[in-house]
């Protein structure tokens, strides 16, 4: 038995992770892997919520980022790394939490009324995308978490975890811990328009983009929108490949950068190599990683399977406890 405190979160399967998604997140978890006892899972049964009519690439997406989240330094020895459709524990957990949830806290979870008037193009008027909170209260509580690492945008969600959970206790018994929210810093790195970096905007720079694409990609780069001409001073303060020269250059580099261009003594074209240049430095020991995992495949395998197993025995001793509370 471990004396960490346990944290739980997950991360629906999109395929290759973007820089956003390694700041927003990964990074996170990585720093957590020492302190918490860590179970880290890909929520595909999550992607089905709103990607129903369309699951073909679930399963390759979800090997895809566990690949990824190896190749950037989660590690299977230091946490629990598994897929949710393989512990198919937390579908019961799911079902029992569903009977005593009432449907009017799902319906004003402002996460839920936002994606309905956001995704207009898919029809979300199903049960399992009203009940997505439910699932996700399960794939937490089932392994007792005592906390949540998240963005904001989710605490809503951590809200209704908390909420179920005392409704369970209070019914039937302490058998959960409430998990605490653990509010993850959002990620201030923009895609190359300066949206928020998105695979759906094909604004994003992946993690295990190639350099020549992060060339490319970098050159296309939005700077200071001000900054028309060469000789014109620009403004790195405003500008998004400063940014990422804060994150990756180092603070010599970034120093000079922001004298240059305040001085209009380089120009954007010059700034934004030197850039792509820090940044695939940066990258390159990632890239070597998930290279390596893509050569192994039964590695990966291998790791997907013993993390399953491990979450698999904790869930399995969770909803003993659950059934012997319910007296079923
Ligand atoms: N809803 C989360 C997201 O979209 C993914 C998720 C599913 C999750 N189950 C979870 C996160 C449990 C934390 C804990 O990002
Ligand atoms: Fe941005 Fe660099 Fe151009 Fe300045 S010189 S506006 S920091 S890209």
């Amino acid at each position: 038995m471990t004396s960490k405190k346990r944290i739980v979160s997950g991360m629906r399967p999109t395929g290759a992770l973007h820089l956003g998604n390694f700041h927003g997140a990964l990074k996170n978890w990585i720093n957590m892997q020492d302190i918490y006892d860590c179970f880290f899972f890909i929520a595909d049964w999550h992607a089905l919520t709103s990607d129903y009519e369309d699951p073909s690439h679930i399963k390759e997406y979800s090997r895809k980022m566990m690949i990824d989240w190896l190749g950037a330094g989660l590690s299977p020895e230091n946490g629990t790394l598994f897929i949710q459709s393989h512990v198919p524990d937390h579908a019961e957990l799911f079902l029992l939490l569903s009977m005593i949830t009432p449907v009017p806290w799902l319906e004003r979870n402002p996460t839920y009324k936002e994606q309905i008037a956001e995704l207009r193009n898919k029809d979300l008027s199903t049960f399992g995308f009203l009940g997505y909170p439910i699932l996700q209260a399960a794939d937490i509580i089932i392994y007792k978490a005592e906390g949540v690492p998240v963005g904001v945008d989710q605490a809503p969600h951590i809200e209704i975890t908390r909420e179920i959970a005392r409704r369970f206790n209070f019914f039937y018994g302490n058998v959960f811990p409430e998990p605490e929210t653990i509010l993850t810093e959002s990620a201030k790195i923009l895609g190359t328009d300066r949206r928020k970096m998105s695979k759906s905007y094909g604004n994003a720079i992946f993690l295990s983009d190639p350099p020549e694409t992060i060339r490319k990609k970098v050159a296309t780069m939005i700077t200071d929108p001000q900054r028309k001409k060469r000789t014109d001073p620009g403004d790195p303060d405003i500008c998004n490949v400063y940014s990422f020269h804060q994150m990756y250059s180092g603070p010599d580099m970034t120093a000079e950068i922001n004298q240059d261009c305040r001085n209009a003594a380089i120009g954007c074209v010059e700034c934004k190599q030197k850039m792509a240049e820090s940044l695939i430095e940066a990258l390159a020991p990632i890239r070597e990683t998930t290279l390596y995992y893509e050569q192994h495949p039964k590695i990966v395998d291998d790791i997907i399977a013993r993390g399953n197993k491990k979450a698999a025995a904790e869930a399995s001793q969770t909803l003993d406890e659950v059934r012997a509370a319910l007296k079923i």
